[in-house]
């Protein structure tokens, strides 16, 4: 990719973690909706679970996720009363007593929650529901805050797969990032997972942030393949100020700019590739045995909220503040604030706030950007069979564009993305997203 390039495609665009993004879910979808379409649900389908967690000790001035500083353990613990009764809530409305083949904790830092809270939220799942054998059971953790206690409780409960924030091991960066984290920190928890027989170990890195040049990014990536991750994600800083305040606290001017970060992301993943990781998709690195791979290589990838993933479900429930959920016929968000969330859950009410219900037309795209975005390359043909070049011609209009760039080759209905420009397959995703001319959502940058 050449600046020229760089600088042109460097645009606001969706992360694609859903189609329809969720700022264009409406309040239509209510709470007697999202209850309709749990009560619909095939008794026989295996759900996966996300549970949110909006707090942490304190906040890194990156940070994009829904959260805010706990400065004691109260509201948390009231938060656990409130999670627990919506997840009895949740599942009372569903046709019967469902099998869970995912549980993924996310947040802000579940583990946050002390072990005994974090043992209580998953023996009531337990109860709720059948959760298979083979269940993934995921926890986001924060070494800094994480302690031995947490790990055991977390492992006594089925935790098999843990993903630990690191970022950046660069001081410089850190002191920026509001966010001191030691190599020898980082390592002590990993030693804990495995030691505690958790067999899944995620690391979680940035590129683009403050301060950070592509030796720092190297480097970063050199320490932590000394902890033998399975799976790393290697996330572009998402610089979204207008939506999250305390990212104007972050120095502007020490950002890389768009060909920096390109090249912060090409090195760290050559690095990453050389090291015997696999790519998955535009962010994610595997060991070639991670059944990521697998999926990746027979086509079965899949996109969701939390990134790139095996799982197959139809119907992905969101518990907490600002949850989203997946089911078969749309999506439902519940409310962000913590006061109407407590308002909806203690008074024995579902707290959807918003949400969508797919269209025949929005399944369509959807497939379409979920392949393009998981295997970079997409056959219109076999998603919708029986469609010429003229049911897309619009798309058509815009992929051809971009292909006289060099961003995509087509030949007929069947679209790639060549391995140069995968960084920029997000462009090529909003050729076929309807919505994004209607919407008011300011995104974050392409690359
Ligand atoms: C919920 S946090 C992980 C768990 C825990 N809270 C921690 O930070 O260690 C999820 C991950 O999102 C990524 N992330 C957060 N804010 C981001 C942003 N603005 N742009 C890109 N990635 C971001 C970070 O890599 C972070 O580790
Ligand atoms: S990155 Fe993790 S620890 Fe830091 S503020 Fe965000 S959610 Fe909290």
């Amino acid at each position: 990719m050449t600046p020229e390039l760089i600088a042109r495609y460097d645009q606001r665009v969706p992360r694609y973690t859903s189609y329809p993004t969720a700022p264009h879910f409406k309040p239509e979808v209510d709470k007697a909706i999202y209850a309709h379409w749990l009560s619909e649900l095939a008794p026989n389908t295996a759900l996966s679970l996300y549970l949110h967690v909006p707090f942490c000790a304190e906040l890194c001035l990156y940070c994009g996720c829904h959260t805010t500083v706990a400065r004691s353990y109260s509201p948390v613990a009231s938060y656990v009363d409130l999670l627990a009764r919506e997840i009895e809530l949740v599942a009372k409305s569903l046709p019967n007593r469902m099998d869970v083949a995912h549980i993924h904790w996310g947040g802000g830092t579940p583990t946050i929650l002390s072990g005994a809270d974090l043992r209580r939220v998953m023996s009531l799942l337990e109860r709720s529901f059948g959760i298979l054998a083979t269940a993934e059971i995921a926890v986001e953790i924060d070494p800094r805050t994480i302690t031995v206690d947490h790990v055991e409780a977390l492992a006594q409960s089925g935790l098999n797969r843990a993903s630990l924030g690191v970022q950046d091991f660069d001081p410089k960066v850190q002191k920026t990032i509001n966010r001191i984290q030691s190599f020898e920190q980082t390592a002590q928890v990993a030693a804990w997972l495995r030691r505690a027989g958790v067999a899944g170990l995620n690391l979680d890195l940035m590129y683009g942030l403050p301060y950070q040049t592509t030796e720092s990014v190297l480097r970063t990536v050199e320490l932590s393949l000394r902890l033998d991750p399975d799976r790393i994600a290697l996330f572009g800083y998402a610089h979204v100020p207008w939506m999250k305040r305390h990212q104007a606290l972050l120095p502007e001017k020490a950002m890389p700019d768009a060909l920096q970060r390109v090249e912060q992301s090409t090195a760290a993943a050559s690095a990453l590739l050389k090291a015997g990781y696999v790519q998955i998709g535009i962010d994610h690195f595997a060991k070639p045995e991670d059944p990521l791979v697998l999926h990746q290589r027979e086509g079965r990838l899949h996109r969701n909220f939390q990134g790139y993933t095996t799982d197959e479900t139809t119907a992905l429930i969101g518990f907490g503040t600002s949850a989203i959920g997946s089911l078969p016929q749309g999506y439902v968000q519940n409310a962000p604030s913590t006061v109407a969330y407590r308002e909806a859950v203690t008074k024995g009410r579902l707290a959807t706030v918003r949400g969508l219900a797919l269209t025949e037309d929005d399944r369509l795209r959807r497939r379409i950007i979920e392949r393009l975005m998981c295997d970079f390359s997409v056959d219109l043909a076999k998603i919708a069979p029986g469609a010429g070049q003229h049911d897309f011609a619009t798309e058509l209009l815009a992929i051809d564009e971009l292909a006289r760039d060099g961003l995509v080759r087509r030949d007929g209905l069947s679209i790639d993305v060549p391995k140069d420009s995968r960084l920029l397959v997000r462009n090529v995703c909003a050729a076929f997203d309807r919505y994004l001319e209607t919407g008011t959502a300011r995104h974050s940058r392409a690359v």
